[in-house]
């Protein structure tokens, strides 16, 4: 059956597929996950909010003690949010954080995740059902800020060609395999005026998002989108949708500027880009002169994608240690970037000053690493290169967290084991190993440094 894209199936499931998957939408790699998550993004944003809360102190919007509410919708792992906090926190902001989901799996596994848990106890964290499209009643007015993150494109789009007989709007039949599509005539939405001809996605859902969220919220609203844009696509081509389990569109944020205008200003990348990029809607009534600033300084130049791209380039060729350590340092000290990244720099040959820098980092991305099961165990590679370069007090730790997060790994339990030997941890390095004998009896190694250590 042909249905308007955006009343398709494939937008009605995106609820019921997210609660269906909970967390393993993102251990398993399912939705992408580490640009929209980030510490350096984090850090953009935390510079916007702080910028924000400024125009909103100097017009007398927010009282000295009052917090700023700010709401991640669609929060995924909880993983943003865990890099904001301390970056709010270094610049001085008051602010309650909400982490909220339309599926109701992933905030039930928030409340029981340790260091979302750990910033709940604090006062500083709570958890929400939500829904982008139903927010409900109005919440008074105090002001808000709305982190939407991959979450416009997880939004219905409508599809539209435009074509020199006039404009169409693309209907989809979901049950086809692969889709079919059909084209009906229709009037031609002002959001498209001005454009040849193409095939073209209206990000309808982020509009009425934006739409239910100033009715809701009534006090000064700042919303940060960050999101894949979208590529230009002829007028004989049907539209692209992004097929994981659930499905995704490209964002046109010039068409999401149109229809959100009055109520919201936009604010622009710098350089637009259909990979990513971070977008603002503020409120109309209150663009202020901090906020202007921190865009015009951070907020509008990509860094994150600037990041990630020289990130994947290096991992494809030879940059020198200098290099991978200013790329890391860039980072924020990306836990997951630096894990990626340590085996290369543990082989490379490091000056003690090299050396320094990377522990350093290796001891900030240990801080930051937020724990969700994914494929790679990035405290056990954290661990193996602080061990390498002799930092064992930093490697003890890693090994201690490698364990619990990823299970009694026979590799983890030696290296703990030497780690803690190094450390003169004797006692402790035997009880590792005897662990480790328990789960891999005939292990070579560690049955040889057994009767090393003990005599046994
Ligand atoms: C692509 S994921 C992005 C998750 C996270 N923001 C990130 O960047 O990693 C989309 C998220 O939006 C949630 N979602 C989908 N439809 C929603 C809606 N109508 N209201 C609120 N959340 C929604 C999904 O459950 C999922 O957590």
């Amino acid at each position: 059956m042909f249905t308007p894209l955006h009343r398709s199936a494939l937008f009605a499931r995106q609820p019921a597929v997210y609660e269906r998957l909970g967390m393993r939408a993102w251990s398993e790699g399912l939705v992408p996950w580490r640009a929209t998550t980030c510490p350096l993004l984090a850090d953009v944003e935390a510079e916007l909010i702080a910028a924000f809360e400024a125009d909103l102190r100097t017009a007398g919007a927010l009282a000295a003690a009052e917090p700023l509410t700010i709401i991640d919708v669609g929060a995924g792992t909880g993983r943003l949010l865990f890099h904001l906090a301390p970056r709010l926190t270094a610049r001085g902001v008051r602010a309650h954080l909400v982490a909220t989901d339309v599926a109701p799996s992933n905030v039930a596994a928030w409340s029981a995740h340790p260091q979302l848990a750990a910033l709940a106890a604090e006062g500083r964290l709570s958890f929400e059902v939500f829904d982008a499209l139903r927010p409900g009643p109005a919440r008074g007015a105090a002001p808000t800020v709305l982190l939407a993150h991959y979450l416009f494109d997880t939004l219905p789009h409508r599809a539209f060609r435009v074509t020199d007989e006039g404009c169409f709007e693309g209907l989809v039949d979901a049950e086809a395999s692969p889709w079919a599509w059909r084209y009906e005539a229709a009037a031609r939405p002002a959001e498209l005026s001005g454009r040849g001809p193409g095939t073209f996605l209206v990000p309808a859902g982020a509009a009425e998002a934006l739409e239910a969220w100033r009715a809701c919220f009534t006090g000064p609203l700042l919303v940060l989108a960050a999101d894949k844009g979208v590529e230009p696509r002829s007028a004989t081509e049907d539209p692209q949708l992004a097929r994981h389990e659930s499905v995704s569109a490209g964002v046109d944020f010039d068409a999401l500027a149109s229809l959100a205008a009055p109520r919201f200003t936009a604010l622009s990348p710098h350089a637009p880009s259909h990979l990513f990029a971070l977008h603002a809607f503020v409120d109309a009534r209150l663009e202020g002169p901090a906020l202007s600033r921190a865009w015009a300084q951070r907020g509008g130049h990509n860094e994150v994608l600037s990041l990630l791209q020289r990130f994947e380039a290096a991992l494809k060729s030879e940059p020198s240690p200098d290099a991978l350590l200013a790329l890391l340092d860039e980072s924020q000290a990306d836990p997951d970037l630096v894990a990626q990244l340590a085996g290369r720099l543990r082989d490379a040959p490091l000056d003690p000053a090299q050396a320094r820098r990377l522990v350093d980092l290796l001891a900030r991305a240990a801080q930051q690493h937020f724990v969700f099961r994914q494929q790679l165990d990035v405290p056990f590679s954290l661990a193996v290169t602080a061990h390498h370069l002799g930092a064992l007090g930093l490697a003890v730790p890693l090994y201690a967290r490698s364990l619990e997060e990823s299970g009694a790994h026979p590799a983890t339990l030696l290296n703990l084991a030497l780690a803690l030997r190094g450390l003169g941890r004797g006692a402790e390095a035997v009880d590792a190993l005897e662990v480790l004998l328990q789960h891999t009896p005939t292990h070579p190694r560690a049955s040889a440094l057994l009767a090393e250590w003990t005599g046994r």
